[in-house]
């Protein structure tokens, strides 16, 4: 459930008109309903109830300030994947013992900026990593706490560009080396072993993939503290998927979730964190757009946006489908047409549907795609130099723009001329 709702045929986010925050801000536009974002961060934090659990968001599905900081008073801890990302979740107020450093490759000036900032533990995905961070912490003094993200040869069933626990992906230590990976840890200065981290991929509608690699992880988990390791920490990491088509999706709940995790591992008395990202920005956020043209093609019509491919580059890059709605809905009874929906971007692949079934529309009315908060924003580029897309935030009747667009100068002024020319 969002709060991107119609009200007498007008799409609201929360208490607001989608229609008034488009005239003052300008189309095209993301849109974020801090209700929404609060509610999926809840979720996920009462489905860990009762186990001694942080959710750490996966600020990569969506990384403003805004909601980063919407969550950090939520409770939220944060998962990172780059310098960047850590810096972002400081700038927000996370203190660095909640933020967990994700990723296949950490340089050494991201180990370092992590350990002299602070970090609750980084996710060690390669041997060569684990090397570099026993280096870097050792020469500063410092003792970096580590798991080791281990890949549990498991089908996720989700796209392939997004699946990351077959061995044939490039995450994760396999988990039959694990054992002899963690006797290497345990004698390296520097690092301490904490736990074990587990990613299999994002957008799962299947919760049997989870299962079968939790009790991977439980088996694992065994077997190190057998060898004499401390497992105290498992971070279970993300993936769990969104409905994209509303009207006959309908994923498992973080709450499912919840239980399985607590039968597939609760009883190993470890401390449990997850990532997500997807489920609490996905459907917490719209990409609101203008109809620029309506061009009639040969046996098609074209519905030519201001949004494109540089702005939600998710159907070009993995054929993914969004709803479009009218923001002002249609009257009852109107006869729905097929268009080709596309953006203005000088290539083909600028399209976001085709054949979409649609109310008739109009040079000027506004559309919404709908669980665009999730790798949307994020995503975008200045590709063709469109500028890139504002972000606004809505609170109750309130909304504030939380990243606004840059005018022509501040794109064209980060070039700089060399002294030859
Ligand atoms: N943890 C790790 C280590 C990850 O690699 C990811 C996502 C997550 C957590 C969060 O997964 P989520 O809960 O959001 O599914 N750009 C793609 C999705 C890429 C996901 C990458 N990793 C898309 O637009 O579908």
């Amino acid at each position: 459930m969002d709060h991107f709702l119609y009200r007498n045929g007008e799409l609201y986010a929360e208490d607001v008109p989608v229609s008034d925050i488009a005239a003052s801000v300008g189309t095209p536009f993301y849109l974020y309903s801090t209700a929404t974002l609060t509610r999926h961060f809840q979720l996920f934090d009462q489905a860990l109830d009762g186990m001694d659990h942080m959710v750490c968001y996966a600020m990569k599905a969506a990384s403003n300030q805004a909601i980063l900081k919407t969550l950090a008073d939520l409770g939220a801890g944060m998962d990172v994947v780059s310098g960047g990302e850590y810096a972002r979740a400081k700038a927000a107020g996370v203190s660095g013992d909640r933020i967990v450093f994700s990723g296949v490759g950490k340089t050494r000036a991201e180990i370092r900026q992590a350990l002299e900032g602070g970090i609750r533990q980084f996710n060690v995905e390669s041997e060569p990593e684990m090397r570099v961070i026993s280096e870097v912490a050792t020469a500063l003094g410092k003792t970096a706490p580590i798991t080791v993200r281990v890949n549990p040869d498991v089908d996720a069933k989700t796209h392939a560009k997004i699946a990351t626990g077959k061995s044939e992906n490039k995450f994760g230590i396999p988990i039959s080396k694990a054992r002899a990976v963690y006797a290497e840890a345990a004698a390296l200065p520097g690092i301490e072993v904490i736990g074990i981290d587990v990613h299999i991929g994002s957008q799962l509608t299947d919760l049997e993939p989870y299962e079968l690699a939790y009790r991977k992880v439980a088996e694992l988990t065994e077997q190190l503290r057998a060898d004499g390791h401390t497992i105290k920490r498992l971070d279970l990491g993300g993936g769990l998927g969104i409905p994209y088509a509303r009207s006959n999706e309908a994923p498992p709940l973080p709450q499912d979730y919840g239980a399985l995790i607590k039968r597939t591992v609760g009883h190993l008395g470890c401390e449990i964190e997850i990532e997500p990202g997807r489920l609490i920005a996905g459907n917490a956020g719209i990409l609101v757009s203008r109809v620029i043209y309506v061009k009639q093609g040969e046996g098609r019509q074209f519905l030519i946006l201001d949004s494109a491919m540089n702005d939600l580059i998710r159907p070009a890059m993995y054929d993914a489908y969004h709803d479009i709605v009218p923001v002002v809905e249609a009257a009852p009874g109107v006869e729905q047409q097929p268009f080709d929906i596309v953006g203005p971007v000088c290539e083909s692949g600028d399209t976001f549907a085709k054949n979409r079934m649609m109310p008739p529309l109009q040079a000027g009315d506004l559309v919404a795609f709908r669980s665009a908060g999730a790798y949307g924003a994020v995503m975008s580029s200045e590709y063709n130099t469109r500028p890139l897309v504002p972000e606004v935030l809505a609170k109750g009747d309130q909304f504030a723009v939380i990243r606004k667009r840059p005018d022509f100068d501040e794109i064209i002024n980060r070039d700089t001329i060399p002294p030859w020319l």
